[in-house]
């Protein structure tokens, strides 16, 4: 598919995959997901987790990519034109709103990833204990001018592929940097599992202990799902928009939702046997990958080769997701002028707005302007826990219900009725996922976040 209405779309079956992919797979699965896994539990957090990404990861997603598929729109008029009425506009503003602030903190972390890649390159923490790191880490991140040069490197990277397009850009770049990932961490977990000890690690994430499986670690696996898959944005929604007619939607979501998972895990059987081989907390939290992985490494054979590599991982995985985040804003801008803003005026835009956020939010976290801080956090923090406990959840639910409820015969009906004998089962099974099962458990979600439960 080349040209839809304004729309430019992917080429290629694959490369609707690979961008998909891309999107999905990010710092939710290298960084968050390790970090989540160690202070839930590890492998009871997995089971859930596996769990989460069946029940609405699965369905959530089809949903959302069938959506953008029908409407040709992107994800800010989508529901109104699928509804025709104005009163689901609010979803789209829901989604633009959402995705900016979680931009806000991604650029951040993204920022910490490419001061990490610099550090490697350069041999800057070489020689440091695991406490020296630590406060290497604190360090770095109260260090304003470096963190809004860090940060804004990856803003203006991610511009650079927008403003070339969706087919030259996005869908070229993933489908050299997502096979790229995926054999570097293969690489990276083979010599990882080769030390000694790395047992330890491996048991701790596939070993389950029923015991530790709790409300929270419920709450915790059901948010890193839509983190992870990038669910509850509307973002697949403008991906969806972008796919040939012709493409299985279902087997589509599966290979995101396969490609996804597989990622998290690879993640996870690089950090965990590492972290145990060397006498580590896995329960460090979000300083997991960037502390005690720059002590890990060093310690290994070709330290330097094995630093720069991991935060090179970090990097590409987090821009092939950043594309997609921002990609949302601009088609979004475009859109909403009727195309009197064009797409790369449409990409200047959204960049600086993007840019000035992320100052923003590293000068509330550093300190720097002690005014910029709301309920007595700052606003880093702020945004972390709204997006994924709340904006993401809330998302997913309206979503469901659109789907599920509200507009039933136009929105449900769109997910392919299937002649296979195999296949005929997984409609009247989404549906029922997509009206039930997926709006009960956010709301269990949402009580027990409020202490109901
Ligand atoms: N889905 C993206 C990630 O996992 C946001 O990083």
């Amino acid at each position: 598919m080349k040209e839809k209405g304004s729309h430019t779309g992917f080429s290629s079956k694959a490369g609707v995959v690979l961008a998909a992919a891309g999107s999905a797979v990010g710092l939710g699965n290298i960084w968050k997901f390790p970090y989540e896994a160690g202070e839930n539990g590890g492998g009871a957090f997995l089971i859930v987790y596996l769990l989460c990404v069946l029940l609405f990861g699965m369905p959530l997603l089809t949903t959302e990519f069938l959506i953008g598929r029908k409407s040709r729109k992107t994800t800010f008029s989508a529901f109104r034109e699928i509804s025709g009425s104005n009163r689901w506009q609010w979803m789209g503003w829901w989604s633009a709103v959402t995705i900016y602030i979680l931009m806000g903190f991604y650029f951040v972390v993204t920022g910490w990833c490419f001061n990490y890649l610099y550090e490697a390159l350069f041999n800057l923490y070489a020689g440091m204990d695991s406490a020296e790191l630590l406060t290497h880490f604190a360090a770095n991140m109260s260090d304003t001018p470096r963190m809004i040069v860090c940060s804004l490197v990856p803003v203006f990277l991610t511009a650079a592929v927008l403003w070339r397009g969706v087919n030259q850009g996005i869908e070229r770049l993933s489908k050299i940097l997502m096979p790229l990932l995926l054999v570097m961490m293969i690489v990276m977990a083979g010599r990882v599992l080769m030390l000694d000890g790395s047992n330890t690690g491996m048991r701790f994430l596939f070993e389950i202990d029923f015991s530790r499986i709790t409300p929270t670690v419920f709450m915790k696996a059901a948010g890193q799902c839509f983190f992870s898959l990038s669910i509850g944005l509307g973002l697949l929604i403008t991906y969806g928009s972008y796919m040939p007619d012709s493409q299985n939607v279902t087997m589509t979501s599966l290979q995101v939702v396969v490609l996804d998972t597989l990622v998290a895990l690879l993640a996870g059987v690089i950090i965990f046997p590492a972290v145990f081989a060397f006498g580590f907390d896995p329960a460090e939290g979000p300083e997991l990958v960037f502390v005690v992985l720059p002590a890990v490494l060093q310690n290994m054979s070709f330290a330097w080769f094995s630093g720069v590599l991991f935060f090179l991982l970090l990097c590409i995985a987090a821009i092939t997701s950043t594309i997609s985040l921002m990609e949302v804003e601009v088609a979004a801008l475009t859109e909403f002028s009727n195309g009197r803003i064009n797409r790369r005026r449409s990409v200047l835009i959204t960049t600086a707005v993007t840019s000035l956020l992320v100052v923003v939010f590293i000068l509330s976290m550093t300190g720097r302007c002690p005014s910029l801080r709301l309920f007595g956090r700052d606003l880093f923090e702020l945004a972390d826990g709204l997006v994924t406990t709340f904006m993401m959840p809330l998302g997913a639910l309206s979503m469901s219900l659109f789907a599920g409820w509200f507009m039933p015969s136009k929105s449900i009906e769109i997910i392919p009725r299937s002649r296979s004998r195999f296949k005929r089962w997984l409609r009247p099974v989404f549906v029922f996922l997509l009206r039930w099962v997926v709006p009960l458990a956010i709301l269990f979600i949402f009580l027990n976040g409020l202490g109901v439960l």
